[in-house]
């Protein structure tokens, strides 16, 4: 798939498929791309490449009022051109993570796919026992998508994958939640964005910043980077961050970001960046 020549769509086969804002279709651009570029361009570098899903969702999804319907992430690294070695998918809904494992079936019956049902945060520990040891004459790389619907994201369960090769593409949905929950996050006592970004400092950092409301959101996103940066990977700027936005309200919903310990991936993911700058025609 040469990028731009990606199909978003796929026909409605009646299982379980959730609804999705048109937004959705620039994250799978995204990913397709850089799944693509990072399957490919890896491939003879390691000796494996796994692909972990921790928020997998059912496969499909349709986008809310229409019947276009899209493939999701998993399909999305299923049909790279040079396949993962190893699939493993973690949904907490067993009716989406049942119409997943059909629709795999169905599409890659040959895949090495593992399917973890629950939540990605307490079966973390499985997710790593399914991810191949990595060994001299051995190498095992790993592309993680962290995908959830909100800024629920756990930064203790990412510490705990970073213990192997691991490259996370993490969808910083921090747009809408960061506007609404402001005075919630920054003056009550709520841990959520304590866990997501492992720690409860950036409070300070924020006050001390004296910055303004509409500066959460930027500022949350280079939190989470300074997060990753204290696992070892590099620095993530905002400019190297791909910023989503509502197609109805143009509201800005979510940052797309990659985490790697390797220069070499942020040369694919700047390509990706760029392929990304509005080519929503491409699709139509
Ligand atoms: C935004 S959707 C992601 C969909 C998928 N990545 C895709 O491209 O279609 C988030 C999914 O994560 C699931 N989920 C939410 N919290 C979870 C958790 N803690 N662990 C695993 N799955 C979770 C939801 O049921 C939902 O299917």
């Amino acid at each position: 798939m040469a990028a731009g020549q990606f199909d978003p769509y796929v026909e409605d086969d009646g299982l379980a498929t959730p609804e999705v804002g048109g937004w959705a279709i620039d994250k799978y651009r995204l990913l397709a791309l850089y799944a693509e570029l990072f399957s490919t361009g890896m491939k003879n570098k390691w000796d494996r490449r796994v692909y972990v899903d921790l928020y997998a969702g059912a496969g499909h999804s349709r986008i809310y009022g229409t019947n276009k319907f899209l493939k999701g992430s998993p399909l999305i690294a299923l049909t790279v051109p040079d396949a993962f070695d190893k699939y493993i998918f973690c949904e907490e809904r067993p009716d989406l993570l049942a119409a997943l494992r059909s629709r795999v079936e169905r599409l890659r019956p040959d895949a090495d796919a593992a399917f973890v049902s629950g939540d990605c945060d307490s079966e973390v520990e499985q997710i790593v026992a399914l991810i191949p040891a990595g060994a001299a004459g051995r190498t095992v790389l790993s592309l993680c998508v962290v995908d959830p619907f909100d800024f629920g994201v756990r930064f203790e369960t990412l510490r705990r994958l970073s213990a192997v090769y691991i490259d996370f593409v993490v969808l910083l949905a921090i747009g809408m939640d960061a506007n609404r929950n402001y005075d919630h996050y920054v003056d009550g006592d709520s841990p959520k964005i304590d866990k997501a970004l492992g720690n409860s400092q950036w409070r300070d950092r924020w006050r001390a910043a004296g910055a303004q409301r509409r500066d959460f959101r930027r500022f949350l996103a280079e939190e989470f980077s300074r997060s990753m940066e204290s696992l070892g990977y590099l620095k993530t700027p905002l400019d190297r961050m791909k910023s989503v936005r509502s197609v109805e309200k143009n509201l800005p919903l979510y940052y797309i970001a990659l985490f790697s310990r390797n220069k070499r991936a942020f040369k694919f993911w700047d390509q990706v960046i760029e392929y990304g700058t509005d080519q929503r025609s491409l699709f139509n």
